[in-house]
């Protein structure tokens, strides 16, 4: 029964059987390969847009080498408080761009509002030269927790950055659950909704993108077993069928979870994360029952300890009866 994070869950066969389909003869390396060509193809059909992709092997590369290529040293960037790039990249992002600060903004459930990006800007330029500069907003879709930016939200965001010369990133570890969420095509969340990067959609942007990568040792030599993953994940919709079955699952132990005694959800259910509260007896009952989850911050204005259970494309109907099963009985 883990629950701990998607990133335990082993790979789609799909993804892995794509891998040996590229392990024929010689190609190009370094990126100028037919399947990364196919990837880069593909990726403008499903964000029906002419835009750059450069793969990278984490996303903690995709994130603070994006960053570094729109914000300078003295520059910032505005981002939620429990972000992945503030909280889980060891100052990649500071590093990468040479010193930028990440300004955090506190925020109830994971989203960041356009007045507070507003009030950031402001007291900057009040500040004059001895403030960091602005430069950038960063959210991440699916929010680290577990809610999903509408296009709306997202526009207004974009809105927001565009009077105030700013540039719009998105962190898209949980892109494809956000999508299966919302029901929408892909740009509707993404350059529609005024996104500048990770892919980039605004094509002036990726200039040095490519030299940053390879000083930061992420241009793979042998890209083709890169592409052919990422190539794989959009083929066929899998990138959506693994993500409606995440977010099914989720769902599924979401209001499970809800219905018992002593149990509250402290956020929605829209992605593939629960976060629910629950006595701190229960979480060491259901550990012992031999579930993984991670015991997660406090919330403000909820007594009980919180825990964040995340699903996979590899849940299956099984494991959560099982998993609701133990905790209605503890
Ligand atoms: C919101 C978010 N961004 C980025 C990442 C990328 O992390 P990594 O560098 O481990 O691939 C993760 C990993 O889980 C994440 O949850």
């Amino acid at each position: 029964l883990n629950f701990a994070s998607d990133n335990t869950a082993p790979a789609s066969p799909e993804i892995l059987a794509a891998l040996n389909e590229a392990n024929v003869g010689a190609v190009p390396s370094y990126g100028a390969d037919p399947i990364t060509t196919r990837l880069r193809r593909r990726l403008n059909e499903v964000f029906e847009t002419e835009l750059i992709a450069h793969p990278v092997g984490t996303g903690t590369a995709a994130n603070a080498l994006a960053l570094a290529t729109f914000v300078q040293p003295f520059g910032a960037v505005i981002c939620a408080e429990e972000s992945h790039i503030s909280t889980d990249e060891c100052g990649a992002p500071e590093f990468f761009t040479g010193g930028a600060k990440l300004i955090t903004l506190p925020s109830s459930n994971g989203k960041i509002l356009p007045v507070q990006i507003e009030a950031v800007v402001a007291r900057a330029r009040d500040g004059g030269v001895h403030h960091v500069l602005p430069q950038a907003v960063s959210i991440t879709q699916a929010t680290e927790w577990g809610t999903v930016y509408t296009p709306d939200e997202i526009a207004a965001i974009s809105a927001t950055c565009r009077t105030l010369g700013l540039k719009l990133h998105m962190d898209g570890a949980r892109f494809a659950n956000a999508l299966v969420h919302l029901g929408c095509p892909a740009a509707d969340i993404a350059w529609r909704a005024g996104v500048d990067a990770v892919l980039f959609f605004d094509t002036t942007l990726a200039e040095g993108f490519e030299r940053r990568r390879k000083r930061a040792g992420h241009l793979w030599s042998k890209m083709r077993y890169c592409s052919a993953q990422l190539d794989a994940y959009l083929r066929d919709d899998l990138w959506l069928r693994n993500a409606a079955t995440s977010n099914h699952q989720a769902g599924r132990l979401g209001a499970g979870l809800a219905a018992l005694n002593n149990v509250h959800l402290v956020q929605p259910v829209q992605a593939n994360e629960i976060f629910a509260a629950m006595p701190a007896s229960v979480i060491a009952a259901l550990q012992e029952g031999g579930a993984h989850f991670y015991e997660w911050i406090a919330v403000e204005g909820v007594d009980a300890p919180v825990i964040r259970m995340v699903t996979a494309h590899s849940t299956t109907d099984a494991e959560v009866e099982e998993f609701l099963e133990l905790a209605s009985k503890v």
